[in-house]
Order: structure tokens, then C-alpha cells, then sequence
């Protein structure tokens, strides 16, 4: 691995050997995503000790947007996480998998009718409500239903989270939930209190990712906090539930960045903002997506074609690119790369690695490599978040095949596309 270029470590990953992943590329062809079983579920369980404190009820959701099939979700409720679902298509996935309804928080800036139907008919744990208009029709579905829906009212509190402005969420210019500055979100709390097929549980909130500086997430608490005082000396109303989100960050450089540190970041907080006395602790939710998954995954390209650009550079091109890892592109991201099984030879010089898609589809710059050649098979570390979940059909790329190791033995989790069924939308 090559520490230059690092998505920093939060928890550490039990990666496949070499020979196992050479193995997969052949069996499974590349690109692949291939999925570290015990890294994810040690991340799980770190997350889930980090926060069970004395005296608190809280619980970690994964938040399956960073990436969701079956087996991921079945893992992640197997290790006693609740799952966040913002679409009907996650929702799905979590429920054919076996994941109790129960289980499930319904998230979305905007949720269509069905998505409100599946989430009121299956008895979701929590339905968060992000508009106005929202609410009136979530009510009105579950008096249709004849049942009631236990809601979360997203907040916006207006924090500039320190992270790319394209992954802020909780800031002045948010789409996202409803503004606490303006009384927006006082009302839909109201709102909410006044239907009877609604019961107000509490607040959500998520203020964006890859956060590195946890004083945002105290800046959350303390504005959280101050508006379930509101909501009690306004409507009378406790605030069962806060949840704070997710988006602890990872590749920021900074080894604070732990979930420990992050528990304690989000308890002392809570602490502080309790001790007056005058609210009731509530039950906590965090809900991490890429730190949770993001270290179990490692792509695995083979190279295609080396050259020399005419600025020298020298060039590797990979039979994958921004359709099925987009980040580079979006967020500048990073990442590390090695060549597998030629891990530990010197490097000769510096290499760019590009995707074979007709844009300049740069997965990673100028990385030292030993030497790589056509038929070589590149590892890029640390793609288990946001990567599947963010693939296109761009240039009509089928998306990769996706496969769970545990300790040497695999197993397919999703197949690669076919391409017919890229070809086969065509109507005419
Ligand atoms: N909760 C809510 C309501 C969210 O919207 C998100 C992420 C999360 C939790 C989890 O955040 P995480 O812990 O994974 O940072 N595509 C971008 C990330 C966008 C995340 C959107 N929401 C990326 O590749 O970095």
C-alpha cells in the first residue's frame, strides 16, 4: 500500500491475502468489488461498543445508502445495527433480505407514494419527514392504512460541516429537512403532533460526510438539544429519539477520528446539554455509512494498456472507472493502490491510473508502482463505500460483480450485470 495517497484507517482491516484476490479475479473477472467480511463486521461491532454506555440507550443504524445488497444488509442486522433506507429500492433489498420492517428508518428528501406506503404498510421503525407537504400526506396514509406512523422530523441547523461542499447536508444551503432558525421546523413538529395518525418520536439530523472535525458534531448536539427545549416548552412534547446522523470522516488524516472518539464526542455533548435537568436523556441513533463499510471493500481492476501521455506521465488504463467507483470524479477523492501480489517490490516510478471510459476518467494520480504491466491486477483499497451503490451504465458498462470473503472463502453477492440487461431497457 502506498502511504501517500491514504484514506485514512478508522478501523483496522483485515484484508485478503494476495493469492486470495488474484483467485477472485480470475474466478470472478475484474472489476470487481470484493467485500471483507470480518472487517465489516469488526467495524459493526466497534461501532456498537462504542455506543453502549451506562445510563444511555443508544443504537447504531448502518446507513445502507454507502452501499446495499442482500447479504450486506442481512450482516449488518445480524451484528444488531438498524438499517437506513432512503428509497423504496433500499427499503426492498432490507426487507428481502429479512430485515424486520421494524428494524428500518425511511429516509428521502422527497419519498414518492410508495415509498410512503411501504413504509407505513410494513410498520417502519421511524418514517423521517423532510417537508411540509410531507407530512399532511404520510398522515393522511396511515388514516387510510388505519394505522399510525411513528415519525422523525429532520432539523437543518445550519452547520457548515467542514467537508466537501457536494456532501454537506446540514448547512445554510441544505436541501435537506426542515430550518430550526425560522421556526420551519418548530411548525412541522407541531404539525405532526396535531394528526392523529402520526406520532412524534423525535428529531433526525445529518449534517453531511465525511466529517474530520467532531466539534460539528457537538455544535449538532447543542442545536438539537436546544430545540427539544423549544419543542417541550412550546408543545409539551418530548423528544423520544435524536439522531445525529452519520458521516464520521475517514481519509481526513487525523487518527482522532475514531468511533470511540466519536461516542465520546456525541455523549459528553448530550452530557452538557442535559444537566440542567429539564429534558429527559433521549435514545440516541448514529447512523455511519462509510465508516462502517468502506475499509471491508477493495476493487480489483486489471490493466488494460500503459503509455506515456505527452507530459511525461506515464499511464495505466483499467477495464473499470468512474461507472463503478465515481468518487474520483465528484469528490476528488483518493485512494491507495498496489498491485496485487507485487506488493512489496520497489517502485520504478510514478503511474497514473485512468478508467477505460471516454472522459478523462482519472481513478488515481501518480502513484508509485513497481513496474506495472498490461494483464497486471491493480487493488484499490478502501472502495466499500458509495462506489456499487454510486455505479452507472455509463458507455453502457455493465456494473461489476460484487463478492463477500471470509477468511479465504468467497462467495458471490451480486453477479456482474449481463449486458443484455443494460441492452435488453431498449423498447424500439
Ligand atoms: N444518514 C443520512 C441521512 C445520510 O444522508 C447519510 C449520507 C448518512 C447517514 C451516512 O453518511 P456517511 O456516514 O456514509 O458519511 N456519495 C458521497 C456521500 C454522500 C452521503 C449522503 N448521505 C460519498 O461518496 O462520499
Amino acid at each position: 500500500m502506498v502511504p501517500h495517497n491514504s484514506e485514512h484507517v478508522v478501523v483496522a482491516p483485515v484484508r485478503a491475502g494476495a493469492s486470495v484476490l488474484l483467485g477472485l479475479s480470475v474466478t470472478y473477472g475484474t472489476p470487481l468489488l470484493v467485500i471483507d467480511e470480518l472487517t465489516l463486521r469488526g467495524a459493526m461491532r466497534r461501532f456498537s461498543t462504542a455506543f453502549a454506555r451506562e445510563g444511555w440507550t443508544a443504537s447504531v443504524t448502518y446507513a445502507g445508502k454507502a452501499l446495499l445488497v442482500r447479504a450486506i444488509a442481512r450482516i449488518a442486522s445480524e451484528e444488531g445495527l438498524a438499517l437506513d433506507v432512503c428509497s423504496l429500492g433500499e427499503f426492498e433489498t432490507a426487507l428481502r433480505a429479512g430485515v424486520p420492517a421494524a428494524d428500518c428508518i425511511v429516509h428521502g428528501c422527497w419519498k414518492t407514494a410508495a415509498e410512503l406506503d411501504a413504509a407505513i404498510l410494513n410498520g417502519a421503525r421511524h418514517v423521517v419527514v423532510d417537508h411540509r407537504a410531507e407530512i399532511d400526506e404520510l398522515g393522511a396514509r396511515a388514516k387510510a392504512a388505519g394505522t399510525t406512523a411513528d415519525v422523525l422530523v429532520r432539523v437543518n441547523p445550519g452547520i457548515a460541516a467542514h467537508t466537501h461542499e457536494l456532501i454537506r447536508t446540514g448547512a445554510p444551503d441544505s436541501k435537506f429537512g426542515f430550518v430550526l432558525s425560522d421556526g420551519q421546523a418548530l411548525a412541522a413538529v407541531m404539525a405532526v403532533l396535531a394528526h392523529p395518525n402520526l406520532r412524534f418520536a423525535g428529531l433526525h439530523c445529518h449534517i453531511g460526510s465525511q466529517i474530520s472535525d467532531l466539534t460539528s458534531y457537538e455544535t449538532e448536539v447543542d442545536e438539537l438539544l436546544s430545540f427539544a427545549r423549544d419543542v417541550r416548552r412550546h408543545c409539551g412534547a418530548q423528544c423520544e429519539v435524536i439522531d445525529v446522523g452519520g458521516g464520521l470522516g475517514l481519509g481526513a488524516g487525523t487518527a482522532e477520528l475514531t468511533p470511540e472518539n466519536w461516542s465520546d464526542a456525541i455523549f459528553s455533548a448530550f452530557e452538557r446539554g442535559l444537566a440542567d435537568g429539564e429534558l429527559a436523556r433521549p435514545h440516541i441513533y448514529v447512523e455511519p455509512g462509510r465508516a462502517l463499510v468502506a475499509q471491508a471493500g477493495t476493487t480489483l481492476y486489471t490493466i488494460g494498456v500503459r503509455k506515456r501521455l505527452p507530459d511525461g506521465c506515464e499511464a495505466l488504463i483499467v477495464d473499470g472507472g468512474m461507472s463503478d467507483n465515481p468518487r474520483p470524479a465528484l469528490y476528488a477523492a483518493r485512494y491507495d493502490v498496489s498491485i496485487v501480489g507485487r506488493e512489496h517490490e520497489a517502485p520504478d516510478g510514478e503511474y497514473t491510473i485512468f478508467g477505460r471510459h471516454c472522459e478523462t476518467d482519472r481513478l488515481v494520480a501518480r502513484v508509485p508502482l513497481p513496474a506495472p504491466q498490461a494483464g497486471d491486477v491493480l487493488a484499490v483499497a478502501d472502495t466499500g463505500a458509495y462506489t456499487y451503490s454510486m455505479a452507472s451504465n455509463y458507455n453502457r458498462f455493465p456494473r461489476p460483480a460484487v463478492v463477500l470473503v471470509n477468511e479465504g472463502r468467497a462467495r458471490l453477492i451480486a453477479q456482474r450485470e449481463p449486458l443484455e440487461h443494460v441492452l435488453d431497457l431498449d423498447v424500439d
